[in-house]
């Protein structure tokens, strides 16, 4: 997607169920989520040092939410930059694609969790932040 903007993803309030013993967040294929996941992972055991992203998917559209303590997030369109902080499990972060993303500051116990439009594929990543940017002219 070459003409998406960071402007284009948004931080979405996720349902809650509240109860004195605890809350539950569901999500929805569909419902809750404007794709259909086609994958979930989720990175654990991040080094609070540690990069992690740092390239731009060219359709993969995502949900990211940090189920587990905190990291941040900051977007890239070629033009813009935003930085979010995750750090609720009733709220995500939609991407759209063609986003160069990069996640760091991740905190002890820290869990990025993401819902994921298609499956694994190398050949929708861009890796090379040179390519990008030639992606997005
Ligand atoms: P990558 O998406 O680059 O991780 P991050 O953006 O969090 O730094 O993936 C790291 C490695 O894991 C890469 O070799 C591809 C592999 N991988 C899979 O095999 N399946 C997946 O669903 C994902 C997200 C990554």
């Amino acid at each position: 997607m070459r003409i998406s903007r960071v402007k284009d993803c948004r931080i979405v309030d996720l349902p809650i169920v509240q109860t004195e013993s605890g809350s539950i967040t569901s999500l929805n294929n569909s419902i809750d989520i404007p794709f259909n996941i086609k994958r979930v992972y989720y990175l654990y055991d991040v080094p609070n040092q540690a990069d992690r992203g740092a390239h731009a998917h060219k359709e993969l559209q995502q949900l990211i939410v940090a189920v587990s303590g905190s990291f941040t997030i900051t977007l890239f369109d070629g033009f813009e930059n935003m930085t979010f902080i995750l750090n609720q499990p009733n709220q995500g972060l939609l991407l759209v694609p063609g986003i160069w993303r990069e996640l760091n500051g991740f905190s002890g116990g820290g869990i990025c969790l993401v819902l994921a439009s298609h499956e694994y594929q190398e050949s929708d990543y861009i890796r090379d932040y040179h390519d990008y940017l030639e992606f997005k002219k």
